[in-house]
């Protein structure tokens, strides 16, 4: 009797496990779109910070952390190639999307740059922002053409 429960137990521990692996592929949430859900976070957070020099005096702090895991992502985000072969009207993917993601990473360096001064300037960093959020919106025009809200 034992043994038929154990016997019934280790299956259905088998169906779970498979169930939970044909899952995991049909999940169509591709690598690239998890890493730019963390960067939108990390982006949102940083824009409501730079809205005034009040918010930003509050949120300074919060901006430079922030401004550091954006490098980090935009570093992780490159090697992700699942988006290269969807660009429409580029003659070379690959090489513009390295360029756009050097920018992309170019870009939130200087932003994590002057975030992390010691006395932060609110108008710089604003201006770091802008400069960041260009290489977004350009890098969707071309790889994300389903939609380009941002
Ligand atoms: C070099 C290209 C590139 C840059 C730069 C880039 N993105 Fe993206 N982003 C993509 C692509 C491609 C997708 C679509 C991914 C997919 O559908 O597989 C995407 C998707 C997204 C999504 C949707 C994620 C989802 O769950 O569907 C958000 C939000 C986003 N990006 C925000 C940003 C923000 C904010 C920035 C700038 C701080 C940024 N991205 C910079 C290429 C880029």
């Amino acid at each position: 009797m034992l043994r038929k429960w154990m016997v019934f137990g280790l299956s259905a521990g088998i169906l779970i496990a498979f169930a939970g692996a044909g899952f995991g592929l049909t999940d169509d949430e591709s690598e690239l779109e998890k890493v730019m859900e963390k960067v939108n976070k990390a982006n949102n957070a940083i824009k409501k910070g730079v809205r005034t020099p009040v918010a930003f005096k509050k949120m300074h702090k919060d901006i430079a952390k922030r401004s550091k895991e954006l490098v980090k992502l935009a570093k992780e985000s490159k090697p992700i190639k699942d988006a290269v072969g969807r660009a429409k009207d580029v003659a070379n993917p690959q090489k513009k999307w390295d360029e756009m993601m050097d920018d992309f990473i170019a870009k939130s360096e200087m932003l994590e740059g002057t975030a992390n001064k010691s006395e932060p300037d609110y108008d710089d960093t604003k201006k770091a922002f802008s400069a960041l959020s260009k290489t977004c919106s350009d890098c969707h025009k071309v790889f994300r053409v389903e939609d380009e809200k941002f």
